[in-house]
């Protein structure tokens, strides 16, 4: 009997999900199907509820549910608690596995995919909403020399890492950030998604770029971000989400389907658009 998995999401009709996962399945010959479902922006759980009755497997949670998918969630894995949300869910009976993998797809892009080491370098990271909560456990395991936060609304960046208090991340104002030098410039804010936002990370003096560095625009775009093109002119490598949005894709795949999945592949197809 073929599987059952859906991406849910508000909005939905974007996600790139159902072809990455109907990939992977045609190869590595897994009986699955994976649907798109939109949730109304109020009835998260009962769509949860709705998919679960039609004998689901499992599904990846988007924006904006993944802090509600983590509150649904009878069991979590220990990288879920760390980030406190959820993206990837498996059913089993009364019981729903809550686990996120966007930290895993991010360093596996950095470190396997890029061949970028975070171990010992000096990491910034730009946000402290969802996105950069998801993924601060999973650089801090590699073992950066230090993580940078650096926010917009900074207390957010202080309490970011004041939850990582004993580890070596700390938070830094922009206007601090002029003295300070990275090898890695993580970008996790959702300013390249407002089109009139241009400007909103200019605020990364071209200086904080070191030697060799490397941008990394966590959204998956066609085309280069503001974000990206700023830090291309300050002599920075530069690095699209198309790389961790497969390799987190891959990581919930693991862990429905126990199969390490091929990505190189899925990668160089979709960054072709
Ligand atoms: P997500 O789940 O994508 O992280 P979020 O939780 O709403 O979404 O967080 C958005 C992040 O992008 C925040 O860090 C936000 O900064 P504030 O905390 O100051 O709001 C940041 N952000 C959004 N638009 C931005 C802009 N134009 N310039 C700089 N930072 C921006």
């Amino acid at each position: 009997m073929t599987d059952l998995y859906a991406v849910i999401g508000n909005p939905i009709a974007h996600s790139k999900s159902p072809l990455i996962h109907a990939a992977f399945a045609r190869a590595h010959q897994q009986d699955i199907s994976y649907e798109r479902i939109l949730a109304p922006i109020d009835k998260f759980s009962e769509s949860v509820d709705a998919f679960r009755r039609r004998r689901a497997r499992g599904a990846n949670i988007t924006a904006p549910f993944k802090f509600e998918a983590f509150r649904y969630a009878t069991n979590l894995t220990d990288r879920a608690v760390a980030s406190g949300a959820v993206n990837t869910l498996v059913f089993d009976g009364n019981e729903v596995l809550g686990d996120n993998t966007d930290g895993a797809g991010l360093t596996r892009d950095i470190t396997t995919n890029l061949g970028v080491k975070i171990s010992g370098a000096r990491v910034l990271l730009l946000g402290a909403g969802g996105a950069a909560f998801g993924v601060v456990g999973a650089l801090l395991d590699e073992c950066p020399s230090l993580l940078t936060i650096a926010n917009r609304t900074h207390a957010k960046a202080a309490a970011l890492a004041a939850k990582y208090a004993g580890s070596n991340a700390q938070a830094l104002t922009f206007d601090q950030l002029s003295h300070q030098q990275f090898d890695l410039v993580i970008n996790a804010t959702s300013a390249s998604l407002e089109p009139s936002s241009g400007s909103a990370l200019a605020i990364v003096p071209p200086n904080c770029y070191a030697a060799g560095s490397l941008a990394y625009e966590m959204i998956y775009s066609q085309g280069e971000t503001s974000f990206q093109q700023t830090a291309s002119l300050a002599g920075a490598r530069i690095a699209g989400g198309v790389g961790m949005l497969v390799e987190q894709a891959a990581e919930s795949f693991f862990v429905w389907r126990g199969v390490q999945a091929e990505t190189a592949g899925v990668i160089a197809m979709l960054a072709q658009g």
